[in-house]
């Protein structure tokens, strides 16, 4: 495996959605990367694989998956890890991600992020499942933190000393999103900042930026708006514990003109380039 495939610092991206394709084709965009998600792309043919192409050209893309379904006890498919690298060689990507979660049983895909118990046991399903990717894709995967609503009274570890293990294990990377661990820390009722210290620092190849909105006692991760107060503090705080490391704004509904987008990537690379970030 050849992890000079992971770049260490990669700048400040957005997710490239359908209704910016046009623009995003049309003019020239200032960001540094797009984030694709894989299973819009993973197909043999048509108007996605064409504009992929055409943005590809210009700009680099990460490999952004939501159904891989890291934590499940069947392992992997061995057809969707197929067309993923099927994928991951067209596009040549920064890199390929998915979430630390499941999404499926038998055949049947849910198109939720399932929360897994943080055990010796699911580590041992997700360390296997992380290889058996690593070992098709011929590269290493960067995991997602998931955000959540449930914890298990067979957790046997915090999600961060999950995540430090599985990367000690595997080789893997991690994508942290500073959403998610907002909305957790919150639900869960845990120290957001104790989990950006928690983290292996030198594995975090990219954060996601988004917002999210207040449902009945919890929070909810809708990425429905824009990032909030609360979440761009943890980021600034996330930048002091790691350095520059890949930004992106991440917004999976409600999509807004590509401007404000443009807009939003502008505060986050404001926060990365403070003085009082970049001094710690
Ligand atoms: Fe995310």
């Amino acid at each position: 495996m050849q992890d000079s495939l992971i770049p260490p610092f990669q700048g400040f991206g957005l997710g490239l959605r359908p209704p910016h394709y046009q623009d995003v084709l049309a003019r020239e965009i200032a960001v540094d990367f797009f984030e694709v998600i894989s299973e819009n792309f993973m197909v043999k043919g048509g108007r996605p694989l064409v504009v992929l192409d055409a943005v590809r050209e210009r700009y680099p893309i990460a490999l952004h998956g939501v159904s891989m379904s890291i934590g499940s006890a069947d392992g992997l498919r061995p057809d969707y890890l197929q067309r993923l690298k099927t994928l991951a060689d067209r596009v040549q990507p920064l890199w390929v991600s998915d979430h630390l979660c499941w999404t499926g049983i038998e055949g049947f895909n849910s198109h939720d992020l399932l929360p897994l118990p943080y055990s010796a046991a699911t580590m041992e399903t997700v360390c296997a499942n992380v290889h058996q990717a690593q070992d098709t894709l011929k590269r290493p995967i960067l995991i997602e933190n998931p955000s959540s609503y449930v914890a298990f009274a067979d957790d046997e570890m915090t999600e961060w000393g999950f995540l430090t293990e599985l990367c000690r294990r595997t080789g893997c990377y991690l994508l942290l999103d500073i959403n998610n661990i907002y909305v957790s820390a919150v639900n869960h009722g845990f120290d957001p900042l104790a989990y950006i210290a928690g983290v292996p620092a030198e594995r975090v190849r990219q954060v996601h930026l988004a917002g999210h909105s207040q449902g009945r006692g919890r929070l909810i991760d809708t990425h429905d708006r824009p990032t909030p107060d609360p979440v761009w503090a943890l980021y600034r705080a996330a930048s002091r514990r790691l350095g520059p490391v890949a930004a992106m704004i991440e917004r999976d509904d409600d999509i807004p003109p590509l401007d404000d987008l443009l807009a939003e990537l502008e505060l986050a690379r404001g926060h990365a380039a403070d003085p009082e970030v970049r001094a710690a």
